[in-house]
């Protein structure tokens, strides 16, 4: 490889480095995709120009056929579908590493030397994981299978089972290099690992394991980087590796779970299809968008928490308009954002952003948890889980240690969903039946249209 290409490459590896910096912020998110957009096309346009891998018809087809799809699928996708749409381009980069892998074995008939065997079985056994594994979550989130969990006796000793006769496998393709059956092996065997090793995961649970087949996928790229020594694809998969790592591991805490409670405890319920909780019986008083805007009209301060029914209802906008009649009267209005509020990192971020939401009105649970209790009004739009009291103290609960917004503590509670149905962990919420809440049946959008009418009078 040239001089030339290997500084490109460094460039590529910088810009991927400032993009992935940039992500750290609502404020700077979009350079940051932009840079790590730019990173990726110059590490391929240089790749293309130093390699004569092939011809540039298909090349020039193949990239044609793909930003097609790709423009097509991320212009058509809804917000509440991306998680799945993040599963499948994990699970499509996994297969992509293992292809590359062993398409360099196969070319070369096995002569390589053992460290580089190894590495290939690695990458292939980490890409083809990620792809069935991937494929699962997508199944489990899109509603194509149960999100619940699937279990068997003796689960995790056949998981176990596998990845180790998958490893005894790389070791006698390294004694064996030409046997090119045992690769296959390990192909097979690491495509059933990846399904018996997500089917146990319950749906609530899935943007966690979305994020470590993220890092996964990362991983399968830095090993094929090693097969192919090319020093970009290295980078930037240890990149991807371990930020997805990080990020699975901040979901954990912030839902106070450990990865392997995720992994093997099989918790979670049927991914938010569930509806009418035990509180269906229970008295609540259903109050009108009047009532709601003479509420907030008499209110100095008002905290807003939004959640996933903001995103299914796409509330944000008329939600904007709300908060923002309010600012110009002189109330002190902030938006609560929990870290795993909506379906995936972020959510909540980018959902207001869309709606020209000021970032300095956004709070994270930390900084503003402690103002709750000298707040008028919390509106609670479309969340439930993440104000859930019982993650404080109900110990056989799914959401208990889950830290939470500090909802309860705040003068008065509005709260806008459709129903009493449980949220995405499956539990009745008691706020819901506390009397210092105003429950606004209805579609969020719908309801905070009328809510912003009875303001403007
Ligand atoms: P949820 O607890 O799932 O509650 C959302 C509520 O929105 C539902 O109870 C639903 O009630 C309501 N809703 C749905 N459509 C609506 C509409 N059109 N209008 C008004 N309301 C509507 O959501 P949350 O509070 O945002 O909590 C997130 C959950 O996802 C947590 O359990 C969290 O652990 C889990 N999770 C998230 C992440 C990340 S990174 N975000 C990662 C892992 C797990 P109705 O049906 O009664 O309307």
């Amino acid at each position: 490889m040239s001089t030339i290409t290997n500084l490109v490459y460094l460039f590529s590896a910088v810009l991927f480095y400032f993009g992935l910096k940039n992500l750290g912020s609502p404020k700077t998110a979009r350079r940051g995709n932009l840079l790590a957009m730019l990173a990726m096309l110059v590490a391929v346009l240089i790749t293309l120009l130093d390699q004569k891998i092939l011809d540039f018809t298909y090349i020039i087809v193949g990239l044609v056929v793909g930003a097609a799809i790709g423009a097509v699928a991320s212009k058509r996708v809804q917000m509440t579908a991306m998680p799945q749409m993040v599963a499948l381009f994990n699970g499509f980069g996994g297969v992509a590493s293992a292809l590359v892998a062993s398409s360099e074995y196969f070319q070369l008939g096995g002569h390589l030397e053992g460290s580089v065997l190894g590495t290939i079985g690695v990458s292939v056994l980490i890409g083809t994981i990620t792809l069935t594994g991937s494929v699962v979550a997508f199944a489990k989130l899109q509603g194509i299978m149960k999100g619940a969990p699937i279990t068997f006796a003796g689960q995790q000793f056949v998981n176990a089972l596998l990845i180790l006769t998958a490893i005894g496998l790389g070791a006698l393709l390294i004694m064996d290099p030409t046997n090119w059956m045992l690769l296959l092996g390990i192909i097979v065997l690491a495509g059933v690992l990846g399904i018996t090793s997500v089917i146990p995961i319950g749906g609530a649970d899935m943007p966690v394991v979305i994020s470590l087949l993220n890092s996964y996928s990362g991983l399968a790229a830095a090993a094929t980087g090693f097969v192919i020594s090319n020093n970009v694809l290295i980078i930037s998969g240890a990149l991807v590796g371990a930020s997805g790592i990080i990020l699975t591991n901040i979901m954990c805490v912030a839902m106070n779970r450990s990865l392997a409670n995720v992994l093997f405890a099989a918790v979670g319920s049927d991914g938010g299809a569930a509806s009418g909780g035990s509180g269906e019986q229970k008295q609540v008083t259903r109050y009108t968008a009047q009532d709601a805007g003479v509420m907030l009209d008499n209110a100095q301060s008002v905290i807003i928490v939004p959640g996933y029914g903001l995103a299914v209802a796409q509330a944000q906008h008329v939600l904007q308009e709300v908060a923002q009649i309010l600012m110009d009267r002189g109330m002190d209005v902030k938006y609560a954002i929990h870290p795993v509020a909506g379906r995936m990192p972020g959510h909540m971020n980018v959902l207001l952003a869309e709606a020209n939401v000021s970032y300095d009105l956004l709070f994270e649970m930390d900084a503003i948890n402690d103002d709750f209790k000298n707040t008028d009004v919390v509106l609670v739009i479309g969340a439930n889980d993440v104000t859930n009291p019982v993650a404080r103290d109900k110990k056989d609960s799914a959401l208990y240690g889950m830290p939470i917004l500090n909802v309860d503590h705040a003068r008065s509670v509005m709260i806008v969903k459709r129903s009493l149905s449980v949220g995405f962990a499956g539990e009745d919420n008691p706020l819901f039946y506390d009397e210092k809440t105003m429950m606004l049946f209805g579609d969020a959008k719908k309801m905070v249209t009328e809510i912003a009418q009875v303001l403007k009078g």
